[in-house]
């Protein structure tokens, strides 16, 4: 399970080797561990990365609070300072978003390369307010995400706590029936973004990947 995550309020945070930071932390630690671990897994098993509707980028699925995906070459990408006014709050989700895109990507990579009965899952929660995937926001958002959007939690436009922790056991444990390969929307296969099906990128992702997590 591969739920660890972060948003940042810039695009120019360095992870302890030098990479940017989203990147590091939503795509690349996913990606090592997977590859870490690989020969671990015994068949029947699924790997589970938690991943983003923001990664869709219209109003839908991310009600105007993160910009959409904004992709580029993934060395580009895994650099500080990818996106436009890299010191702003915008190319900080941006990157976010971006790096959720990323990790939708792998998941489709790890499909085609994983042997038979390993399979690869991505998981997207909904909105989830209340949770500290914000932490690094100013005080003002932080207090909206920690007090008052948990109110939409009542409402079909979010997910409670309480509902995305049942939701991630539901798909870790099988009981979310799902393919490998797809697309986990809360508690049934959806289908992702068209931009997300994209085996060129998938394929170039997947060599970087490779190249930033070498030993
Ligand atoms: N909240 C939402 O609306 C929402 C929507 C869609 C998807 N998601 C995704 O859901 C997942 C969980 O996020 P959340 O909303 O529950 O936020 P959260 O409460 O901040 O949880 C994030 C988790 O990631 C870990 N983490 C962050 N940076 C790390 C690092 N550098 N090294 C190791 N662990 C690190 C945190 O560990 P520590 O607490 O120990 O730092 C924490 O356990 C993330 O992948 C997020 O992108 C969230």
């Amino acid at each position: 399970m591969g739920n660890a995550g972060i948003q940042y309020t810039n695009a120019l945070t360095e992870g302890p080797d030098g990479l940017e930071a989203t990147f590091t932390v939503n795509v690349l630690a996913n990606h090592l561990f997977v590859r870490l671990l690989q020969d671990r897994f015994a068949a029947p098993a699924r790997i589970v990365i938690t991943v983003s509707d923001t990664h869709f980028g219209d109003f839908k699925h991310n009600m105007g609070m993160v910009p959409g995906p904004a992709w580029k070459s993934p060395d580009a990408l895994a650099r500080t300072g990818a996106f436009p006014e890299p010191d702003t709050t915008s190319a900080g989700r941006t990157a976010y978003s971006t790096s959720k895109l990323a990790a939708i990507y792998l998941v489709h990579e790890y499909a085609r390369r994983l042997p038979a009965g390993i399979d690869a899952v991505a998981y997207n929660p909904g909105f989830v307010p209340g949770t500290g995937l914000t932490r690094n926001a100013g005080p003002v958002s932080r207090f909206a995400m920690r007090r008052i959007l948990p109110v939409m939690a009542l409402t079909p436009l979010a997910t409670s706590r309480d509902a995305a922790g049942r939701y991630l056991a539901d798909v870790v444990l099988g009981t979310t029936r799902a393919p490998t390969g797809s697309y986990v929307d809360r508690g049934r296969t959806a289908r992702s973004s068209e931009e997300s099906y994209d085996e060129r990128r998938e394929g170039e992702l997947w060599e970087a990947a490779e190249r930033f997590t070498a030993a």
